[in-house]
């Protein structure tokens, strides 16, 4: 029951004879917008119930709209103009004229930014759920290996020791901030545009706030022209994942440069690795150099997004069917990132002799010599000048040890305070993973 051109877009009653064939492949949004499907569909019942309750339509006939909306689904062959076109021509297949009676009091423009809000609603909590996924390997290699110690850098030059589990405590800090992002994305999509109409409501009694309410969303719009164009909710989401992605993204470099030969800190383990066609030899950071590659493109996508909506007039303009296809592939790559990562650090396996080597060569202590010389009273900059000196000389130093040093730095939020971190960004993993799944 493929839609066909016979069968004719929504709009059909003002325009004479069908729309050419490329035109309609060139502007349908079905392709892309079919994963709003669920979410639609969601909208749809309650959009229905709520004519049922005013007294729009008769009762059974939005019971028996809301039954046959649980038998939608996309069809072979499919040629609607978009996902709505298709529900609403279902419904007329199925029900007849009654079907013909779901659209009252709305347009598809509080339907799809409808639809659209609650898809990124639930899609930012997926990513909040990856996050804390990608947080508990990181975690988990603490638990592992955190003790090792490693050169922290400035400039990539050795700079002071750290233990490992301060540094990934480090990145898993920065996702708990990506997580609040994610957060905010999903707060600012939790609001019902349905009532709204083309731009300016509708005449019919609607009941937009229990709308809202059936949808478990926070409330309903305040301004139906805003309610139509805004895709604010939509940026947040894109951006909250294109700041995930490049935090990803040093991590998959820091993996690259960890796992390369020069360095060998780490080793991937290898259903994670990739090989080469013609060297036998290799085993290869792919997944690092995705997590790097995917960034780039997202920070595109984001881009490209914000450009289509700065010019637009109030209130709905067709240039807002663009603003789809990037926040799914943003989510997307989000998600294939996060797991992709988490899964390289599940199985990642460290050298502690070789990272504890760089550590211990006897200059990443310098600051510390520089301190000790400070408690026996010399100002710092006399003392950085003697044990600079003593550098170019030559001199190394085995004291403090690079444990010693570590322990000596206790201070809130310092690597010898570690294990309080950990438990911290433990809870939150709890809490994350606790947060409510936003279903439609
Ligand atoms: N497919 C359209 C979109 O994604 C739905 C809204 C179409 N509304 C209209 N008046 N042409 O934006």
């Amino acid at each position: 029951m493929g839609g066909t051109e016979a069968d004719g877009p929504l709009w059909a009653g003002r325009l004479e004879g069908g729309l050419h064939p490329e035109v309609l492949r060139l502007t349908q949004s079905l392709d892309v917008d079919r994963r709003l499907l669920p979410y639609d569909v969601a909208a749809s019942k309650a959009h229905v119930r709520m004519l049922g309750r005013q007294g729009i339509i008769a009762a059974d006939e939005a019971a028996a709209i809301a039954d046959a909306l649980d038998r939608v689904a996309i069809d072979e062959g499919a040629a609607d103009e978009d996902v709505h076109s298709l529900i609403e021509r279902q419904l007329v297949a199925a029900l007849g004229d009654t079907g013909r009676r779901v659209h009252a009091g709305r347009s598809r423009n509080d339907q799809v930014a409808t639809a659209f809000r609650l898809w990124c609603r639930h899609h930012a909590w997926l990513v909040v759920q990856a996050t804390a996924d990608l947080q508990d390997a990181l975690l988990d290699l603490a638990a592992r290996e955190g003790d090792a110690v490693l050169p922290g850098f400035t400039h990539l030059q050795r700079a002071q020791p750290v233990p490992l589990a301060h540094h990934v405590a480090a990145h898993a800090w920065a996702l708990q901030r990506d997580i609040g992002r994610l957060r905010a994305a999903q707060d600012a999509a939790d609001i019902s545009p349905l009532g709204a109409g083309a731009l300016a409501g509708s005449s019919l009694p609607l009941d937009p706030a229990s709308v809202a309410q059936e949808l478990g969303m926070t409330g309903s719009f305040t301004n139906t022209l805003d309610a139509v164009s805004d895709r604010d909710f939509a940026v947040d989401l894109a951006y909250a994942c294109a700041l995930s992605l490049v935090h990803c993204s040093r991590m998959g470099e820091e993996l690259v440069l960890w796992t390369s030969q020069e360095v060998a800190w780490a080793a991937l383990a290898d259903d994670v690795a990739t090989g080469s066609s013609m060297m036998p030899q290799k085993k290869n950071p792919d997944v690092g150099e995705l997590a790097r590659g995917r960034a780039g493109t997202a920070i595109g996508r984001l881009t490209g997004l914000l450009a289509v909506l700065k010019g637009l007039p109030l209130a709905y303009n067709r240039d807002l069917q663009e603003d789809k296809q990037p926040v799914f592939e943003q989510v997307d790559a989000a998600l294939g990132v996060l797991r992709l990562l988490e899964l390289a650090y599940r199985g990642l396996s460290i050298d502690r002799e070789r990272m504890r080597a760089a550590a211990a060569d006897g200059t990443t202590v310098a600051t510390d010599v520089a301190e000790e010389l400070v408690r026996s009273g010399m100002p710092f900059r006399d003392a950085h000048a003697e044990v600079a000196g003593r550098i170019a000389e030559g001199d190394r130093f085995d004291q403090p040890t690079p444990e010693q040093a570590i322990a000596a730095r206790t201070g809130p939020g310092m690597p010898g305070a570690v294990q309080e971190q950990l438990t911290r960004l433990a809870a939150l993993v709890a809490e994350s993973r606790a947060l409510p799944e936003p279903r439609p």
